[in-house]
C-alpha cells in the first residue's frame, strides 16, 4: 500500500471532519426520535417571549410540547393529551398534559393525565391513543419506557372516575404492562399504539410503529380477545422496506361517498394507514384494501408506497393522529408543529416549544387517490373583521394589498383564475425524480415565470423584504400540466438568516384545470401558516419568525410574478380572534 504523505494529507481534513461530527453527535443524545439537551431539560422559562406565540393555536402556557396523544370525544367534552416537558422547552422529562374543550378550538387546561410513576413506565410516559370501550368506557393505551436503554412497553390507563365530566384523573393498573416486545422486535423501536379496532371475529386489533434491521419500517399487530391478554399477530398489518422507523401509526376507514367519518373496520371500505417516517419528519400515508381473513393491509396498485408517497402535509406537520367524532359523524386529524428555529438555546430562551395545528376534518377525493382535509368548522368562531375582494386582476408583476384586517393573526380565502393555459412553463422532466420541494427551491416566489407564480404573500414587511409567499406555479408536462404549491419560507425572515431552517416546502396538487382556477385558504397565526390547496388536496405549514412584519407591522398582499394576468375571483379574508386556553 502506499502511505505517501501526499496521500494522508488528502485524506486528512475529512478524517478530522468525520471525528467532528462523531464526537459532535455523541453528545446530543437521540430518544425517540428527538434531539435531547440534557443541560436545557429542566430549566424552568423564567420569561415567556410573546412576540411568536400563537393567537388561536393551541399552546400551553409555556415550555416544549409534541404529539398530540389519544384525542377523543366522551360526553360532550374533546379531549386532548399532548406530549409535554412541565419543566423545560426542549423535549424531555415526557408527560401526557390534559384539556378539555366543547369545540375543539377553546380549551381549558388540566393536570396531567399520565406521568411516569411505576416501574412500567418509570423512564418516560410516550404517545397513544384512546379507544372507547363497549358500556362507553374510554381506555387509553400509551408506551411505556421501562429502562435507561429505552426499552419500550405497551399500557393502559382508565379514567378513575367515570361520572367526572372531564375525566381528571387516570388510573394505571397494576398488571401492566399489557405488551412487551418478543425477541423478533427492536425493543427501542416499538412504539405509539393505535386507538384499537374490533374485527368480524369480535378480538381487538392494534398496531405499533416500528422498524426491522435498518430500513424496514412495520406496523406490527397485536390481537386480544378481552383488551388485557394481546397476542402478537404473524404478520404485521404492513411494512415497506426503505422507509425507516414508523412512529404514530394511524390506520382507519374511510367512506368512498362523501365526507362523512366512519367507525366501523368492515371489508368493503377504502382504508388509509398514515406513518409518521422518523427518517424524513414527514408523515406519508397510502390507501388500500384491508383484508381481513389475512389480516393485512395492502395499498392500492397506484398508492406510492414509498418516501415518495402521498404526504398528509408537505411542510412542519408530525406525529398526528385522527379520531372518529360522534357528535358530527366526522374523522378529525390533529397534527403537532415543532419550531423550525435550529438552536435548542432559542427555545430555551423564548420560553416554549411547539404547537398543535387546527384539527382538520379528513376525508377521501372523490377520485378515491387522496384525502382531503380541512380545518373543523368551529374554527370559524373566530372569525371577527372581514374583508372581501373580487374581480381584481394583477399582471405581470403586481400586488394588491388586502387592507382592513389583521394580517398577522388571519384567515384568508381566495380563488383565483386566469384566461389561458398557453404560458405555463414546461416542466423539466428531470424534476420527476425530483421532490416538489426541490423544484419550489429553485423557482422561488420572485422568479418570474408564465403561468405563475401567483399566491398570497402572508407575514410580509410593505416591501416584500420579509415575507413567505404561498402560490402556484402551474407546468406543463408531456401528458398533462403540474401544479405545485409551494409555502417558501427563505424570506420569512432577517433574523438569523445563515443558520435558520427556512425550508422551501411545496407539494403537487393533483387537480383540474378546465375551469382555470384555482383555489388557496391560509390560516396565518404570527409564527404559522397553515395552506390548503384546492380545497385542501394539498396541505402545507410552515413556522416562520419573522422580526419586522409582526403584530399590527404585518401586511398582507396577493401577487402575481408569471406573464399571464391573473384575476382575483374572490378574496375573503377574516381577522382572527383569540382562543381562550385556560391555563
Ligand atoms: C414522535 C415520538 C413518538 C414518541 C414520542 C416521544 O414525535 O418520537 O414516537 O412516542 O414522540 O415523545
Amino acid at each position: 500500500m502506499d502511505y505517501s504523505s501526499n496521500k494522508s494529507s488528502r485524506w486528512a481534513l475529512p478524517v478530522i471532519l468525520v471525528c467532528f461530527f462523531v464526537i459532535l453527535l455523541s453528545n446530543n443524545v437521540v430518544f425517540a426520535s428527538h434531539k435531547v439537551f440534557i443541560h436545557l431539560q429542566s430549566q424552568n422559562a423564567v420569561n415567556v417571549h410573546t412576540v411568536h406565540r400563537t393567537g388561536y393555536h393551541f399552546q400551553p402556557e409555556k415550555h416544549w410540547i409534541n404529539d398530540p396523544n389519544a384525542p377523543m370525544y366522551f360526553n360532550g367534552v374533546y379531549h386532548l393529551f399532548y406530549q409535554y416537558n412541565p419543566n423545560g422547552s426542549v423535549w424531555g422529562n415526557i408527560v401526557w398534559a390534559h384539556s378539555v374543550s366543547k369545540d375543539l378550538i377553546n380549551w381549558i387546561n388540566l393536570e396531567p393525565a399520565i406521568y411516569p410513576s411505576k416501574p412500567f413506565d418509570q423512564f418516560g410516559t410516550w404517545s397513544g391513543s384512546a379507544t372507547i370501550l363497549p358500556g362507553n368506557k374510554p381506555v387509553i393505551l400509551y408506551t411505556g419506557i421501562i429502562d435507561a436503554n429505552q426499552t419500550q412497553v405497551q399500557n393502559y390507563a382508565i379514567p378513575a372516575n367515570l361520572s367526572d365530566p372531564y375525566l381528571r384523573e387516570w388510573i394505571k393498573p397494576d398488571n401492566n404492562p399489557l405488551i412487551i416486545a418478543d425477541e423478533s422486535i427492536n425493543k427501542t423501536k416499538f412504539r405509539d399504539p393505535t386507538t384499537a379496532w374490533m374485527g368480524k371475529d369480535g378480538h381487538w386489533r392494534i398496531v405499533m410503529g416500528s422498524l426491522r434491521k435498518h430500513s424496514r419500517g412495520l406496523a406490527i399487530m397485536y390481537r386480544s380477545k378481552d383488551f388485557m391478554k394481546w397476542v402478537k399477530a404473524k404478520h404485521p398489518l404492513h411494512s415497506t422496506n426503505g422507509t425507516g422507523n414508523w412512529e404514530c401509526p394511524d390506520f382507519y376507514p374511510v367512506s368512498s361517498k362523501g365526507t362523512d367519518g366512519l367507525d366501523q373496520y368492515g371489508e368493503e371500505h377504502k382504508y388509509v394507514l398514515k406513518n409518521s417516517m422518523d427518517l424524513t419528519r414527514f408523515e406519508y400515508y397510502t390507501l388500500g384494501k384491508y383484508d381481513t381473513k389475512k389480516d393485512r393491509y395492502v395499498p392500492d396498485p397506484d398508492s406510492v408506497d414509498s418516501l415518495k408517497g402521498l404526504r398528509l402535509d408537505y411542510g412542519n406537520f408530525y406525529a398526528s393522529k385522527s379520531f372518529y367524532d360522534p357528535s358530527k359523524n366526522r374523522r378529525v386529524i390533529w397534527g403537532w408543529s415543532n419550531e423550525s428555529d435550529i438552536f435548542p438555546e432559542d427555545d430555551n430562551a423564548k420560553g416554549w416549544a411547539g404547537i398543535q395545528l387546527i384539527p382538520r376534518k379528513v376525508w377521501l377525493d372523490p377520485s378515491g387517490k387522496q384525502l382531503v382535509q380541512w380545518p373543523v368548522e368551529e374554527l370559524e368562531t373566530l372569525r371577527t373583521q372581514k374583508v372581501q375582494l373580487s374581480n381584481k386582476k394583477m399582471n405581470n408583476g403586481e400586488k394588491i394589498e388586502v387592507t382592513g384586517i389583521t394580517p398577522a393573526q388571519a384567515d384568508v380565502e381566495v380563488t383565483f383564475s386566469f384566461a389561458s393555459l398557453d404560458k405555463a412553463e414546461s416542466f423539466d422532466p428531470k424534476w420527476n425524480d425530483m421532490y416538489a420541494q426541490d423544484v419550489c427551491g429553485l423557482k422561488g416566489a420572485d422568479v418570474q415565470g408564465g403561468l405563475g407564480p401567483f399566491g398570497l404573500a402572508t407575514l410580509a414587511t410593505e416591501n416584500l423584504e420579509e415575507n413567505t409567499p404561498v402560490f402556484f406555479r402551474v407546468f406543463k408536462a408531456q401528458q398533462n400540466y403540474k401544479v405545485l404549491l409551494c409555502s417558501d419560507a427563505k424570506r420569512s425572515t432577517l433574523k438569523f438568516n445563515e443558520t435558520m431552517y427556512k425550508a422551501s416546502f411545496a407539494g403537487f396538487v393533483d387537480v383540474d384545470l378546465a375551469d382555470k382556477k384555482l383555489s388557496l385558504r391560509s390560516l396565518i397565526d404570527n409564527s404559522v401558516i397553515e395552506t390548503f390547496g384546492a380545497g385542501g388536496k394539498t396541505c402545507i405549514t410552515s413556522r416562520v419568525y419573522p422580526t419586522l412584519a409582526i403584530n399590527d407591522e404585518a401586511h398582507l398582499f396577493a401577487f402575481n410574478n408569471g406573464t399571464e394576468p391573473i384575476t382575483i375571483e374572490s378574496l375573503d379574508a377574516w381577522s382572527m380572534g383569540k382562543a381562550k386556553i385556560q391555563y
